[in-house]
């Protein structure tokens, strides 16, 4: 599954290029698309913000601010002079037919004019209310051709209503197949490859159902916290920044059925499937089976943190802080033949004692053990921080005497196998947009699903009068987490004994 380099030179413009997204995760993306020899001569990258940056500016920015391991001098030099930098305020709006000087709508219409046999990408790094008025203004300029696509990040929206007014909005310029919703968690690795591992093997298939697993646990955990960015949080929150898009997507992977061929739609289909076949959580049993939770002060990596409410650097706390989760643990339920009684235990936190992402498949117990002290057969996925996978089997300890069993991992860690650098998400996604393949992209129906879902555990929170439980920072979050599992016996992986 290694990209695909781009058949014809390209033109992509990021809205948002001076951004954090855009400098941290896209440029240097780009950077190694481009070293790899996947970007066409000719292709070039538009970086677009009110910064009044020129073309110059712009790369000695990218030049001070973008780090990249390995990066020699001549590949640096071939790669900035791809970049340009048109300054436009969105909010100046854009006038169909007219000159538009010096709103740098008129700038950027120079720059692309001539180009209209290229593949023309427009990737949206900016926050989603602009959305709606760049592709209008793109529409009113003209912009738009048939090999034109346009890239959305996350958020989507704050829930169903919104995803789809900025479906609407986006949907009004665009084609659907002109449309690339991104999760960069389709990207990595091990999430591609948990595609080939179930259908590729012919070993898991079998016992990839409810006979065999006992249930599956996703955790995206994080040791940061939310600094200078409690404006943005405070409407957000774990369940809507996190679990709506990237954990409901690797939930989608694991309980998809087998799609008929590796091709854009059929995946899709059995995604959506499954965000279909999800059971509505809301009322008594929101209570019964999610749990919320705010961090307070703590210790994370051996330095104190403080709590939410004491971040640094945001806009003083409201009424609305005091609600909004940084965790969320959900015990979900895909309601067909395949996986009926699984329970999925969703997790996703900030300021956690370590920063992982991972899938862990725990199966049954052996029908009838003949040894004392083993342990159930778990399959874990990583995500983060190193991308891996590990099925766990139980083995005999070497020694004379009493037979001692014990978890021996049979790993399979990325770095190691294939040597050389594993791709970040972003680069295997952009080359996707370049050559227009939407098979990792999110398509509108599965986005509305997924808030389909959503939206009445939202609701059950906001009408709850009570705020979420706090957790001190540096902890696996609160004690309702681990009461979620324990009310059945199970634990988190983390907690599971040795
Ligand atoms: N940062 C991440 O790791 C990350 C990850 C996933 C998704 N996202 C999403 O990606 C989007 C961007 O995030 P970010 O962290 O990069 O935000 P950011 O650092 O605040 O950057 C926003 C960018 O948009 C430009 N912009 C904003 N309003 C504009 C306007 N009216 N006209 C023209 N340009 C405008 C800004 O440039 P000027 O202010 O100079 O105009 C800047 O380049 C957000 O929706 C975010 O939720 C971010």
């Amino acid at each position: 599954m290694s990209a695909a380099p781009a058949r014809r030179p390209a033109d992509l413009v990021i809205f948002g290029g001076t951004g954090d997204l855009a400098m941290r995760k896209l440029i240097p993306a780009l950077y190694h698309c481009d070293r790899d020899g996947l970007l066409p001569s000719g292709t070039r990258v538009i970086a677009m913000s009110r910064s009044g940056l020129g073309d110059a500016d712009y790369r000695d920015k990218v030049r001070a601010e973008v780090s990249v391991p390995g990066a020699t001098p001549d590949d640096w030099r071939r790669f900035l002079t791809r970049l340009h930098h048109v300054s436009v305020d969105i909010s100046a709006g854009v006038s169909a037919g007219g000159t538009n000087a010096g709103t740098g709508w008129d700038h950027l219409t120079a720059l692309l004019t001539g180009g209209e046999e290229r593949d023309r990408v427009f990737y949206l790094a900016s926050p989603p209310m602009t959305f709606g008025p760049f592709c209008r203004g793109l529409g009113a300029a003209g912009l738009v051709t048939p090999a034109s696509r346009v890239v959305l990040e996350k958020p989507l929206g704050r829930d169903l209503a919104s995803a789809q007014r900025i479906n609407d909005e986006v949907g009004e310029i665009f084609s659907e197949s002109q449309i690339f919703r991104i999760d960069h968690y389709l990207g990595k690795e091990t999430v591609q490859n948990l595609l080939v591992l179930r259908f590729a093997n012919a070993f898991l298939e079998p016992i990839w159902n409810s006979l065999w697993i006992d249930h599956v646990q996703i955790t995206v955990a994080e040791t940061v916290g939310t600094p200078g960015r409690r404006g943005y949080y405070d409407h957000a929150g774990a369940l809507r920044d996190m679990v709506q898009n990237h954990l409901l997507q690797l939930l989608c992977l694991v309980a998809m059925e087998p799609p008929s061929r590796n091709d854009r739609e059929a995946i899709r289909d059995e995604k959506v499937k499954v965000l279909q076949a999800l059971r509505p959580i809301s009322g008594t049993e929101a209570d019964r089976f999610t749990v919320r939770g705010q961090y307070t002060a703590g210790h994370v990596g051996g330095c104190a943190v403080p709590g939410y409410l004491d971040e640094p650097g945001s806009t003083p706390p409201t009424e609305a802080s005091g609600r909004v989760e940084t965790f969320a643990a959900i015990r979900a339920e895909v309601k067909n033949w395949r996986w009926a009684g699984v329970p999925f235990y969703l997790r996703t936190g900030k300021r956690m004692p370590f920063r992982h992402s991972e899938i862990v498949v725990r199966f049954k117990d052996v029908p009838h053990s003949i040894f004392p002290g083993g342990s159930p057969n778990r399959l874990v996925l990583r995500l983060q921080p190193s991308e891996g996978i590990e099925l766990h089997l139980m083995a005999k300890e070497p020694g004379a005497g009493e037979v001692a069993l014990r978890p021996v991992p049979l790993s399979l860690s990325f770095g190691q196998a294939f040597q050389g650098r594993v791709p970040e998400a972003y680069e295997r996604l952009l080359m996707d947009v370049l050559t227009g393949n939407p098979t990792l992209f999110m398509r509108r129906d599965e986005v509305e699903a997924a808030w389909q879902w959503i939206d009445p555990i939202l609701a059950t929170w906001e009408t709850a009068g009570t705020p979420p439980e706090p957790y001190p920072a540096g902890t696996a979050g609160p004690d309702g987490a681990r009461e979620l599992l324990g009310r059945s016996g199970r634990t988190w992986h983390e907690e599971e004994p040795a």
